[in-house]
């Protein structure tokens, strides 16, 4: 069933005597002479128009349309008498493959609020804002391979089952195939070893240390894949299931992954800027007033740098009255993250060097040894979409670092044999993607920036 995509049924530069679509109905409207139906296909924002005339052969089909069904059109594409749009189609065959009911679709035209879209997320995708919102992932995945290719990175691909925890946080949802109503028991404890893995198993939070590991034998390397944290967070930045995209550069160092950080985001922004104008245009309009012109800036500054210690002093002079307590050593909370890129540097920021008390264990000790190289990229109106560091790459210290945080050594014996036997200086980074898109669209909730959202309590669809 050969069809045109709308998309370039729309930017056809000539009138077409054949030409057919498919899609699903928008809306339809009747005047006394014509019946006009747009169309949509996912392919862009824009319905093809579609125009019955009174007496055409369709015309008794198309009159008991639904907005809903699924049609497939072929017909004429004409130039439209209508303001606003160039094409209409004028149909000689119209079949209906599935009509919808239309005292039950629950997407009739009317604005509908996001949570309610979010009940009925089997068919958000048929909507304006979802629509665009997969048109731009897509895109932005596009953008992140491109980049990572053009410079030499090798795409690996990293476990989702782990027995380690990256992040040491706790936060992970454990795999197992055991009968959780008999569960081996040993000295009190479960008895992992009669597990499927024969150990404790989860979902991964990162796949930075198996990146770690691949770096110092590839040279530089990326992941992009799905990664899972039982965070009990009910907030508008928190998914349960998020992707993440992580470069490991081997023979780099923090200064590197912060100029790599910066490069990659402008390179994204570029391109959806250059790639999604209509759906761009679309978010700017009707989401975030501003968007477009502010993603523009960004790519023609720089990125401001600052130390956590000076950061810590610019937050203690604000006026603002923060919920949480500002001190040097505590971890930034979101609403200090926004207000100093957002208020005091009104532009993205990479924050450097924070207390190793409040990072992971894998991050390089600086020489004042109390913070470690670390870098948190924070943007306006997010807070942090990208986390990273230089790592610990001197075997003794790494050691020090992990039973200092209550970690068994011996349980990571394959990441440290990475710093017993050529070891390297090493640096790398983790994009959170949906809070990259969020950022782009300006959409306000994480849950709208993917069409399946999983959250605690909610795992749906
Ligand atoms: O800062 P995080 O925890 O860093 C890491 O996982 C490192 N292992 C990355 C690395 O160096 N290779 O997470 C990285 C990013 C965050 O900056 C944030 O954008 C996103 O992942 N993120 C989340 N996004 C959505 N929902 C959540 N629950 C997220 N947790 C982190
Ligand atoms: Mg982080």
């Amino acid at each position: 069933m050969k069809r045109m995509r709308i998309v370039d049924c729309l930017k056809s530069d000539k009138s077409l005597e054949s030409c057919t679509v498919a899609g699903w109905v928008r809306t339809k409207r009747e005047s006394k002479e014509n019946i006009f139906i747009e169309i949509n296909d996912g392919s862009c924002l824009t319905n093809v128009q579609v125009v019955v005339g009174f007496g055409d052969s369709c015309y008794d089909i198309a009159r008991q349309l639904h907005t809903g069904a699924s049609v497939f059109i072929t017909g004429k594409l004409l130039p439209s008498p209508a303001a606003g749009q160039k094409w209409e189609l004028k149909p000689d065959k119209l079949i209906v493959y599935g009509d919808a009911d239309s005292e039950s679709y629950p997407l009739q035209k009317k604005r509908h609020s996001f949570e309610f879209l979010r009940e009925i997320a089997h068919l958000r995708p048929r909507t304006n804002t979802m629509g665009a919102v997969l048109r731009i992932r897509n895109q932005v995945s596009y953008a992140i391979h491109t980049f990572f290719q053009q410079k030499g990175f090798l795409y690996v691909h990293t476990p989702i089952i782990t027995t380690s925890d990256c992040e040491g946080a706790g936060e992970m949802f454990q795999v197992t195939t055991l009968d959780l109503l008999h569960l081996p028991v040993q000295d009190g404890l479960i008895d992992y070893s009669h597990d499927f893995f024969g150990a404790k198993a989860a979902l991964t939070v990162s796949g930075q240390l198996e990146g770690e590991l691949l770096a110092l034998a590839m040279g530089d390397i990326y992941t992009f894949g799905p990664t899972f944290r039982a965070e009990n967070s009910n907030t508008t930045r928190h998914l349960s299931e998020f992707w993440m995209v992580e470069p490991e550069m081997a023979f780099a160092t923090l200064d590197d992954d912060c100029s790599l950080a910066e490069e990659f985001l402008k390179f994204i922004f570029t391109w959806v800027i250059d790639r999604c104008h209509e759906d761009m245009v679309f978010f700017d309009e009707r989401i975030k007033p501003g968007i477009l012109h502010n993603l523009e800036s960004i790519i023609t500054s720089s990125f401001e740098i600052v130390t956590y210690t000076d950061a810590i002093a610019q937050l203690k002079q604000a006026s603002e009255p923060f919920e949480y307590a500002v001190e040097w050593g505590i971890d930034l909370q979101t609403e200090h993250e926004r207000w100093l890129t957002e208020k005091y540097y009104k532009k993205p920021i990479i924050v450097i060097d924070y207390p190793h008390e409040i990072k992971a264990f894998y991050m390089k000790q600086n020489d004042d040894n109390k913070t470690v190289k670390a870098m948190d990229v924070l943007v306006p109106g997010v807070g942090e979409i990208i986390g990273g560091s230089e790592r610990e790459d001197r075997y003794d210290v790494l050691i020090q670092r992990m039973q200092a945080m209550g970690l068994n050594p011996d349980d990571y014996w394959w990441y440290l044999d990475t710093r017993r036997y050529g070891s390297a200086p090493h640096a790398g980074f983790g994009l959170g993607f949906e809070r990259a898109i969020q950022f782009i669209t300006g959409m306000q909730n994480i849950r709208d920036v993917i069409p399946f959202p999983r959250t605690p309590g909610s795992a749906k669809f």
